[in-house]
């Protein structure tokens, strides 16, 4: 999703703002720009295409004479939503009168009546995109106090927006305001930032301040004023970051995507290790009590895409062992669903980034009507953190690759701890069984090693598979919903079709595209439904699919029966279908390595979605 940077203080900005647009390449985009004043002036360089096009066009255009000098400058990587991606409509945009200009990341949804109304006034559009609409706003409204101009400008703008704003006249600020969409500050001496996330500032400081809902920042080389709302001055916490540039670095890996699937190991540890005391589960909550978890009467869960799809595993763990009706709910559908939730509903949110526009949408709604909102994220102080009742952090660590591998794994293992501290407070399990599965969660990270030690077999597979037209996925139960996300993992990376059913459901439908030769990938780990697995496995074995199966390895699957067969180690009462992720990531890395794809950067995804 678009990126904001900025930068203010004593060196030149441009190559600053360009290296810091690469660390924001991992969220998705389509073109990019950079805008630097220089004498009073506001010159713009912007292109489709990759950041490297826009180095090329600043190199090019400074041999001819054309510089972006100037020590004070914004820049913008674009994920298209009004205006197709094209130069023109790439960010910074810049008033008609050439005095201000603008970066965004989010929507105006009343953009049309806005641009009759500048129209009206005698303003003038050269692009397709909403955001042209706030630079004429802030122009319409300027008449020597920016920071005036700016809040007139917004209070007619509807929607969700990060802005990074300068004006000709005023070189020594830069303003950023954020509703909805995430901005962050960076601070250093003699010298600040603004971005969208912590890698784009990294290299150059660790401390931050997040913005908050409506905050206004003022920022100079030397300072950095916030304002609510209200335009009152406000004190902001500065946040020491502890993770260093490293983490952001793909190290030796060719690809984020698998450096961040052999991470898992360690994430399940870090994740498991510190909520485990005295051989209890401890979540640390500080807003949700044990009495909470008695009283409530039913759970919703709401996020999206892969988090999403470790909502349908947690509703089915927390109806199996807490016995609480339990429901998974898609975010972008729940927040207009008139939702039936009140006080006696817990609704878990679920979100790697913390930022996604619709989860937090959800979570409002859910918020509005009485219910108690515990979320289960990875970027620590994002925004749907600080706006649940309370949080539990997947310690994942930074993850770069679109296509989330082991913040998704992060999230399970938590919603097993929750599950069953649920459960627990309700009575529905002992002592005895919470011990039980605090043993298999610390197996956990030794059994995922042995799986990443085996993936040549995958790889292997991907080299066999890879030219696949389409692939079904199919399992039933826990199988099911971790099929859900091996097929959204392949279809996202490699761009083969691809589709997840309930194993028994196949007959009633999609039995009909399975042809001679169509790949069939069978999970069939969750023990008590192996057999009726096996069975469906069989029915598209017959109609001439290819099979690749994966099991425990205390069964067999024949060779009649699948083609391929991947085992996943036994031994776990509970837990055992979250190793069998490992292979599904595995083989969507790999086959689309084969295809030649841009894994960590997939088309038209991003990692942050932060509009609706
Ligand atoms: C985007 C990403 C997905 C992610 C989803 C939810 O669509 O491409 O990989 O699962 O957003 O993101 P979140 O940060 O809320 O987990």
């Amino acid at each position: 999703m678009c990126g904001i940077v900025g930068y203010i203080g004593n060196k030149q900005a441009s190559p600053i703002l360009l290296d810091a647009l690469e660390k924001l390449e991992y969220r998705g985009y389509d073109s990019a720009g950079i805008a630097v004043i220089d004498n009073n002036k506001i010159n713009i360089k912007k292109c489709i295409g990759k950041i490297e096009n826009l180095r090329s066009l600043v190199a090019n255009d400074e041999k001819n004479g054309s510089h972006i000098y100037g020590n004070v400058g914004i820049g913008h990587t674009r994920w298209a939503t009004h205006g197709k991606p094209s130069d023109v409509n790439s960010h910074p945009h810049i008033s008609q009168s050439g005095m201000v200009a603008v970066v965004h990341n989010g929507i105006v949804e009343n953009y049309m009546e806005l641009r009759t109304f500048l129209e009206s006034k005698g303003y003038k559009f050269v692009s397709d995109t909403d955001t042209e609409i706030i630079v004429q706003l802030i122009d319409f409204y300027y008449t020597g106090d920016p920071v005036a101009a700016v809040r007139q400008a917004i209070s007619r703008l509807s929607g969700s927006y990060a802005l990074g704003i300068m004006f000709a006249d005023y070189p020594w600020q830069l303003i950023a305001f954020r509703k909805g969409s995430p901005l962050i500050i960076g601070l250093s001496d003699g010298e600040n930032y603004i971005a969208s996330d912590i890698p784009a500032i990294l290299e150059h400081t660790k401390k931050i301040i997040r913005l908050g809902e409506q905050e206004l920042a003022v920022i100079t080389s030397e300072s950095v004023s916030v304002f609510n709302s209200f335009g009152e001055r406000i004190h902001k916490e500065v946040q020491e970051i502890t993770w260093n540039i490293d983490a952001a670095q793909k190290g030796g890996y060719e690809h984020f995507m698998i450096k961040e699937i052999m991470e898992q190991p360690t994430v399940i540890k870090n994740t498991v290790s510190p909520r485990i005391s005295a051989s209890a589960i401890d979540l640390g909550l500080k807003n949700i009590t044990d009495k909470d978890f008695r009283r409530i009467t039913n759970v919703v869960i709401v996020a999206c895409g892969s988090a999403y799809h470790v909502g349908v595993v947690a509703k089915m763990l927390i109806e199996k062992y807490a016995r609480i009706p339990a429901r998974a709910e898609i975010a972008s559908e729940f927040r207009y669903s008139d939702p039936m939730v009140n006080e006696n509903t817990l609704t878990i949110v679920i979100s790697q980034s913390g930022e996604t526009i619709d989860t937090q949408y959800a979570m409002r709604e859910a918020k509005s009507k009485g219910s108690k909102t515990l979320s289960i994220v990875n970027v620590v102080g994002s925004s749907i953190a600080s706006e649940s009742d309370d949080v539990i952090y997947t310690w994942a660590g930074t993850e770069i690759a679109v296509a989330t591998t082991k913040a998704y794994s992060a999230q399970l293992a938590v919603s097993y701890l929750l599950a069953f501290h649920i459960a627990k407070c309700r009575g529905c399990i002992g002592e005895k069984e919470e011990q039980e599965l605090i043993s298999e969660l610390e197996r956990i990270p030794d059994d995922i090693e042995k799986l990443l030690e085996g993936k040549n077999q995958i790889q292997f597979m991907a080299s066999k598979y890879f030219n696949a037209q389409s692939i079904f996925f199919i399992g039933r139960n826990i199988d099911h919903a971790l099929a859900l996300e091996g097929s959204l993992k392949l279809k996202e990376v490699s761009y083969i079709h691809s589709e997840a059913y309930a194993a028994g459901e196949l007959k009633h439908g999609t039995i009909s595209l399975i042809e001679d030769g169509t790949l069939v990938v069978a999970l069939a780990t969750y023990m008590p439904l192996f057999e009726k697995t096996v069975s469906n496995i069989k029915e598209v074995k017959a109609r001439g699919a290819q099979v690749i199966a994966i099991t425990s390895d205390n069964t067999s699957i024949p060779e009649d029966v699948a083609d391929n067969v991947v085992y996943i180690p036994s031994g776990y009462k509970y837990i055992e279908p979250m190793l069998s992720i490992i292979p599904l990531q595995l083989f969507a890395y790999y086959v689309a390595a084969n295809r030649g794809c841009d894994i960590d950067k997939p088309r038209n995804l991003a990692k942050s979605v932060t509009v609706e």
